[in-house]
């Protein structure tokens, strides 16, 4: 018999279903914390997991109950939201993805997953790879973006970085895929709101990046606490059990979100915790996070013949699997303290990694008369504005572990970098206000500077969960701030931090360069001093198309093509009090270097089914400064079955070269990445002429296009 049987079979009903119980023992991040002691819970055997428990005493002193002083001595699985860094912060997912940058994610994952198993957690609850296309959704912040197959290489990357080559390792932790799906959809982009959309989106735009990462081998997913058409997540059995764990084929634990499954109450699904507790396990929800549903609701639900024990058995099942993959039965405990010296070291690789992907998250926006990288002769330079100094405001949501002490302020970072300028600091009013005497003194200190770095955008809190905005606005009094700056006539460099993309127009065209640094982590300063002196060149591109307002939202860049597409014509898809185009296309992001697109080409004009197009860019360095280059290789179908979308995404790639150097870049296109959805969503790969369209973003007037024709069908 396997250890998993023998428990079962030993197990009461209470013990089973204590192991289907998730609660915290710890502070709250999002909702309300149950009372009590979670120590009494875990020696009765009444709680199998625990949330927001980390650091190798907490979490082995309650490890220890579980597997000293409960009946069967069954290990707790410990969670952690370790969403972009654990104790060393990592930018946010959506500025990570800026760097597309599928090794950098993997990268930047195992160090936190590292991190994180040293603190004795043992599963993450991250990767999130919710598509965001509307910026007044606060969890924008935590998604890769607005593109399925930029969340599915996001997913994947960042599943294998977390979980490692064997689960089982001391340094693995078990990921979770959240929020399935469509959180992101959210009406309004407002957080929690209901989503509605086609089954043709769902398939084509939301599922993709669940799919990669099932096959990935995700170990855990966490259902959204939305309701889809009128079916909330949590009990959505035609995703979770048919779409799920039937054509994905996913095996793993299914963990509820933070109290959702009582929530199933408030939508309206369920009368009480009995039958919220039948909808969610027949759905397929394996563990209640945070609620008394399972704990409640459950044994009632079992004797009325709401659920049957098949159903209990094979989550508990999944849970004690998890446990038994992650080696807790062997090894419950984190692994024990390195050597002061060798864990000093990984501290200081950990931190080397934060400023690379810090620096390389970095998106240029604009440069107007090569105003960056800095002049190399001395400067006398003003750093104003409210982000200037600030360090916990570098961090972003979800910096649980991270300490705001260690993050490295604006002003630190560059004035460390190049000590022979003089450095002033005036941040002159604080992000959400101001008052009047700050901002003369720091207009003042602008005035008399050769340059001046205006440091602005939003507070870590002001994104993430339950921090959806109706405006797209700077916060506070900082346009106005920012107007008075801009009204002195110096060159400005405008520095903008936050979560998402924000209405920033008149700093666009009133700056002479415009940086988006969304939110980097501890190594912010010195990341945003090596992007701007030049050591690190700027090399990032936006995941997301920038609006230039909110009315704009929902704005993305494989939207399909109006039947009357804009134009001065006045029957035309359009805005009569504004343009329809974004501030800043998606793929959007400037280099030092100046790339020009000096051939392409792809290996066949005909391809077949099974085969895969190469497609080869010719790029020269025309520029002064080294640069790093990313293309963006998309597709059209000028006639299908059904309307298209104007661009999808297919491959990208980067390519650095030195001034005045030429180099090539291949992008591979397989010809099954053509397949899509016929009327009757089937999967299909239409025959035909395909566009293929080159450039460094999605902006329709840089690229540069050429056709292929699809056969389906193998080559005979
Ligand atoms: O993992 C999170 C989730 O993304 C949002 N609600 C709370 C969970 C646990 O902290």
């Amino acid at each position: 018999m396997s250890r998993i049987d023998e428990l079962l079979a030993a197990m009461t009903p209470e013990e089973k279903i204590g192991q289907l119980v998730m609660r915290a023992a710890g502070f709250s991040v999002t909702g309300p914390v149950l009372g009590g002691d979670a120590t009494d819970d875990v020696r009765a055997g009444r709680t199998g997991s625990l949330l927001n428990v980390f650091g190798p005493e907490a979490t082995r002193a309650i490890q220890r109950v579980a597997v000293e002083e409960s009946r069967l001595r069954i290990p707790l699985l410990l969670g952690f939201d370790v969403v972009h860094g654990h104790r060393t912060v990592f930018p946010l997912p959506i500025a990570e993805a800026g760097a597309f940058d599928p090794d950098l994610w993997e990268r930047t994952a195992r160090a936190s997953a590292v991190e994180a198993a040293k603190d004795g957690v043992k599963l993450v609850f991250a990767p999130m790879i919710d598509i965001a296309r509307d910026p007044r959704w606060g969890r924008i912040a935590e998604s890769p973006g607005e593109d399925p197959l930029i969340a599915a290489l996001f997913a994947e990357a960042k599943v294998a970085g977390l979980q490692g080559d064997d689960l089982g390792h001391e340094t693995a932790v078990a990921a979770t895929a959240k929020h399935f799906v469509a959180y992101g959809a959210a009406e309004a982009g407002r957080d929690y709101a209901t989503t509605d959309l086609s089954e043709r989106t769902l398939h084509e735009t939301y599922l993709p990046p669940f799919e990669a990462a099932v096959q990935s081998g995700v170990a855990a997913v966490m259902p959204a606490f939305s309701d889809l058409a009128g079916v909330p997540m949590t009990a959505n059995r035609r995703l979770l059990q048919d779409w799920l764990r039937g054509t994905a084929g996913f095996e793993g634990v299914v963990v509820s979100d933070y109290h959702a499954l009582a929530e199933l109450i408030a939508h309206g699904v369920a009368a009480d915790a009995v039958e919220a507790a039948a909808l969610a396990m027949r759905a397929g929800v394996d563990i209640d996070m945070m609620s008394e549903v399972y704990r409640e609701g459950l044994a009632p639900a079992l004797a009325r013949g709401l659920v049957e024990i098949e159903a209990v058995d094979a989550a508990v099942r999944r849970v004690l699997a998890l446990k038994e993959r992650l080696a807790l039965f062997e090894r419950p405990y984190g692994p024990d303290a390195a050597p002061e010296a060798e864990a000093l070291e990984e501290r200081r690789a950990a931190r080397r990694l934060a400023r690379e992907a810090a620096a390389r998250s970095i998106v240029l926006l604009t440069n107007r008369n090569a105003t960056l990288p800095l002049p190399q002769t001395p400067q006398r330079i003003a750093v104003v504005g409210p982000l200037a100094d600030a360090r916990a405001d570098m961090l972003g949501c979800w910096s649980g572990a991270g300490e705001a002490r260690d993050a490295v302020s604006v002003f630190e970072g560059l004035a460390a970098a190049r000590p022979d300028c003089d450095w002033r600091l005036a941040p002159g009013i604080g992000i959400r206000d101001g008052d009047d005497s700050r901002v003369e003194a720091a207009l003042g200190v602008a005035a008399a500077a050769d340059l001046v770095i205006l440091c602005l955008g939003e507070a870590s809190d002001m994104s993430g969960e339950a921090a959806s905005r109706s405006d797209l606005a700077l916060p506070g009094l900082q346009q106005d701030f920012a107007d008075r700056v801009l009204a002195l006539g110096r060159p400005v460099v405008a520095v903008l931090s936050g979560g998402r993309p924000l209405a920033v127009q008149g700093l666009a065209e009133g700056a002479e360069a415009l940086l988006a640094t969304w939110f980097l982590g501890h190594e912010a300063g010195n990341a945003l001093a090596d992007v701007l002196t030049g050591r690190t060149g700027p090399s990032a591109r936006l995941p997301v198309t920038w609006p230039r307002s909110v009315g704009q939202v929902p704005l993305h860049y494989d939207a399909r093509p109006s039947g009357r597409p804009a134009s001065p014509e006045h029957y035309t898809s359009k805005y009569i009090d504004g343009p329809v185009t974004p501030l800043f296309p998606f793929g959007h992001g400037l280099t030092y270097g100046r790339f020009e697109l000096t051939g392409l080409h792809a290996d066949r004009p005909v391809a077949h089914s099974g085969e895969t197009v190469a497609v080869t860019a010719e790029l020269a360095n025309t520029g002064d400064h080294f640069g790093e280059e990313t293309l963006f290789l998309f597709t059209r179908r000028p006639v299908s079955a059904v309307a298209r979308p104007r661009l999808t995404l297919k491959a990208f790639g980067r390519l650095a070269l030195a001034p005045g150097a030429r180099g090539r870049l291949t992008m591979l296109l397989p010809v099954e990445a053509l397949r899509s959805l016929d009327a009757d969503l089937r999967p299909t790969l239409e025959p035909g002429a395909v566009e293929l369209l080159v450039g460094p973003s999605a902006d329709p007037e840089r690229l540069v296009s050429f056709w292929i024709e699809v056969r389906a069908g193998r080559r005979a």
